[in-house]
């Protein structure tokens, strides 16, 4: 299965992620992680795209684009993939459609966050002083909302209408998000024997 969750800065993609991976044996794709290992290894790619993360901008549909289809194209990830960060507007939601297609797979569940401002503003005061994110103060952090503010809305409906679409409400604690989010991977069809497969294939192959 792949599983797409999106919300504003803050709201508990990474969090929540890390936890579903462990439990549902998935790989989280982070397209902001990757990106900023792009920036620490100084790669010419991450020269390029520095200063858009540090003011709180999208980095290009292509860049991200060719990220996410490296791992999308490998074997060792199909069908395991939990999308965090990603799409951020309706042009990535489309080429997410495209890629998955492309490589016989497709999403399903869309889970999306919802946290309020004052929350996030909280949270990424908080976690600044544990992770040292350039983009973490308060004022990137309003920019990085109004950035998802400004660009979500058409991806929202376009998951609407294919009904892979969960609201969950991300101000409740980590732990019970995590309960309501394996609910929602536990309702989706056939979820048990993905896992018995990929444990099968796993020990076959050690
Ligand atoms: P990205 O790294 O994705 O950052 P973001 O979207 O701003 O989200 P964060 O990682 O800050 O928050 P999160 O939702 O993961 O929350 P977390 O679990 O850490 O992207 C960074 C940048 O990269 C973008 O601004 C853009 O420039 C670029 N980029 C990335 N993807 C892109 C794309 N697709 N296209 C173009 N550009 C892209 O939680 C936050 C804190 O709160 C933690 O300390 C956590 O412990 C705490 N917490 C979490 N949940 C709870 C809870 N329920 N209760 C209390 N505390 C909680
Ligand atoms: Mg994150």
């Amino acid at each position: 299965m792949n599983i797409v969750i999106f919300g504003p800065p803050g709201a508990g993609k990474g969090t929540q992620s890390n936890l579903i991976v462990k439990k549902f044996r998935l790989h989280q794709l982070s397209t902001g992680e990757l990106l900023r290992k792009e920036i620490r290894n100084n790669t010419k790619l991450g020269q390029e795209i520095s200063s858009i993360i540090n003011l709180g901008n999208l980095v290009s549909d292509n860049i991200v684009g060719d990220l996410i289809e490296n791992y999308i194209s490998n074997k060792i990830f199909k069908n395991r993939l939990i999308f965090d960060g990603y799409p951020r507007n309706l042009e990535q939601a489309k080429n997410l459609e495209n890629l998955l297609k492309k490589y016989n797979q497709k999403i399903d569940l869309v889970l999306k966050l919802s946290v309020s401002l004052e929350t996030i503003k909280n949270r990424i005061i908080e976690r600044k002083f544990l992770e040292k994110r350039v983009d973490d103060n308060q004022e990137i952090a309003i920019k990085r909302y109004e950035t998802y503010e400004n660009n979500i809305k058409p991806v929202i409906e376009f998951y609407k209408q294919s009904n892979l679409l969960k609201v969950v409400n991300g101000e409740a604690t980590i732990a019970e998000i995590n309960d309501e989010i394996s609910g929602l991977i536990e309702g989706i069809k056939g979820w048990l024997w993905e896992i018995r497969q990929y444990k099968y294939a796993r020990n076959n192959n050690s």
